[in-house]
């Protein structure tokens, strides 16, 4: 079976969040299990030159807004199958990956490059994966294509939802340019008096995804349905959830380059010099019997970052740590300041994007807090639970899925969990997790509980095989 998955941003490449570690290792899974796949991503002026040595085109023909546009593609296995990048300065070379009033623009030609591509590489793909709004375009484009060229007659769409947050909306006017002027397409991406590239690719994909099972259901809701959960629902014979997997290669506290120590689940004790490390990082007095709780996010409403303001005071009142990295939204990072000038020797603060500091702060923490608004899937409560950092997450969407409250009874569960959205149910959980933090011994069995959670990309993958045969059908 040969795949071609489009993503906007894709690990080693360029990452902003999760979607990016999914598209880096999605591939790589696929191909361990015999199918053929390739990743198209575009190459962003933050695309670190070490992968770009081999430029395999540097004239891929794109007919572009009545003009002929030529891209270079690059070459690359850094992630560990076969990918392609586009490289198109005038529209991936900027400051950032997202954020610009054209992003439409900008991944709408990526997304009509990418085909170009596909089909000067070679045989037709089975299935054409596309990833998030910013991949809506080709859903149409195939969807229209197959109508007449013999070329994309067998290809078959599937549209995995990463994020139903982020639509990609547009004016309506605006299709014509980028050429779906025609009644089929304007239909495909009307939505609210505007144009939505997550709608286009929801209305005429093959086949839909999302990132877990509880989060394919609740987008069926009007409440997390950003007003498309009639769309889902009408679809949802075509909708399944499949919970993303972990990258070992990259996140495993044995082997990560990141770290200044090494630990697995039956030696635990490099975790301590993991600790010590992050605290001096921070310069926190290196007081290791007390814990550290953290964080690692985009600080957006999604994360649920002011439930962690209203509690972090108590938090900080029974003498824990508080480590925080993230950058986002300006009320977050100002109270994540605020909150270090209130307490210097316990808040350690990292207001930006540091890669190598999540996988530190994975490894030498203690407990990670992730109360979600709402978590399509969410991959930074597995990689904790690899890590021997205790997670305490709120039950929704993929948390629900991939995380088991500890029962002190039977010896099961692996974190912590909460339902509703209150500062008193999230407490809690933080005292119950205290609690269990200062008997080691009932901490040891949370910890390995979560280390030896399977959350590897092979069930991903498999399942994904089975929704590509399914589009057959
Ligand atoms: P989302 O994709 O919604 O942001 P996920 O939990 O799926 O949430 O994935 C987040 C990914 O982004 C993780 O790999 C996490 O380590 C990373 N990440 C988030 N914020 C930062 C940051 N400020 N610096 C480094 N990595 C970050
Ligand atoms: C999105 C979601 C996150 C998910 C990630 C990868 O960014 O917010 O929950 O883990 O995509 O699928």
């Amino acid at each position: 079976m040969r795949v071609a998955i489009l993503a906007a941003e894709a690990v080693p490449y360029s990452k902003t969040g999760g979607l990016g570690d999914v598209a880096g290792a999605l591939p790589k899974a696929l191909r361990r299990v015999g199918v053929d796949a390739v990743l198209i991503t575009p190459l962003y002026l933050q695309t670190k030159g070490e992968y770009l040595s081999q430029v395999v085109m540097d004239d891929l023909s794109v007919d572009w807004r009545g003009q002929n546009f030529r891209a270079r593609v690059f070459y690359s296995e850094a992630n560990g199958s076969p990918t392609f990048l586009i490289d198109a300065p005038e529209y991936f070379h900027r400051s950032s990956i997202y954020g610009f009033r054209e992003d439409y623009e900008r991944f709408a030609f990526f997304n009509h490059a990418a085909l170009r591509l596909i089909e000067r590489v070679g045989a037709p793909p089975d299935i054409v994966h596309l990833n998030d709004w910013h991949c809506g375009f080709a859903a149409i484009e195939i969807a229209k294509l197959r109508r007449w060229d013999e070329y994309w007659q067998r290809t078959r769409t599937v549209f995995s939802i990463h994020n139903l947050a982020y639509q990609g909306a547009f004016g309506m006017d605006e299709l014509w340019k980028l050429g779906f002027g025609d009644d089929f397409s304007r239909n495909a991406f009307s939505f609210d008096g505007s144009a939505s590239a997550l709608k286009a690719g929801l209305a005429d994909s093959d086949m839909l995804s999302t990132v877990s099972r509880t989060y394919a259901r609740e987008i069926q809701q009007p409440e997390n349905g950003y007003g498309l959960d009639w769309l889902l629902r009408q679809r949802s014979d075509r909708l399944f959830g499949i919970t993303n997997g972990v990258d070992y290669d990259v996140w495993n506290p044995e082997t990560d380059k990141e770290l200044p120590a090494h630990f697995n689940a039956w030696d635990l004790s490099a975790k301590m010099e993991c600790k010590r490390q992050l605290l001096r990082k921070f310069l926190l007095p290196e007081n290791l019997d007390k814990p550290i709780f953290a964080n690692v996010s985009r600080l957006t409403a999604q994360k649920g970052f002011d439930l962690i303001q209203q509690v972090i005071g108590e938090v900080l009142a029974t003498g824990a740590y508080f480590i925080a990295l993230g950058s986002g939204a300006r009320e977050h990072e100002d109270f994540l300041q605020k909150l270090k000038d209130f307490a210097p020797a316990q808040v350690g603060i990292y207001k930006g994007y540091n890669e190598s500091l999540a996988h530190q702060i994975e490894a030498g923490a203690d407990i990670f807090l992730m109360p979600s608004r709402f978590e399509p899937c969410g991959l930074n409560q597995m990689y904790s639970l690899r890590y021997g950092t205790v997670p305490i997450v709120r039950a929704v969407g993929g948390l629900e899925d991939t995380m088991q409250n500890f029962d002190r009874v039977n010896g099961t569960g692996n974190g912590f969990k909460f339902k509703e959205f209150q500062a008193g149910k999230f407490l809690e959980k933080i005292y119950e997790a205290l609690f269990a933090y200062y008997e080691p011994e009932t901490w040891r069995q949370i910890q390995r509980n979560g280390m030896m959670t399977d959350n590897s990309w092979e069930n991903a993958a498999r399942k994904y095989v089975e929704l590509y045969q399914m589009t057959r059908s």
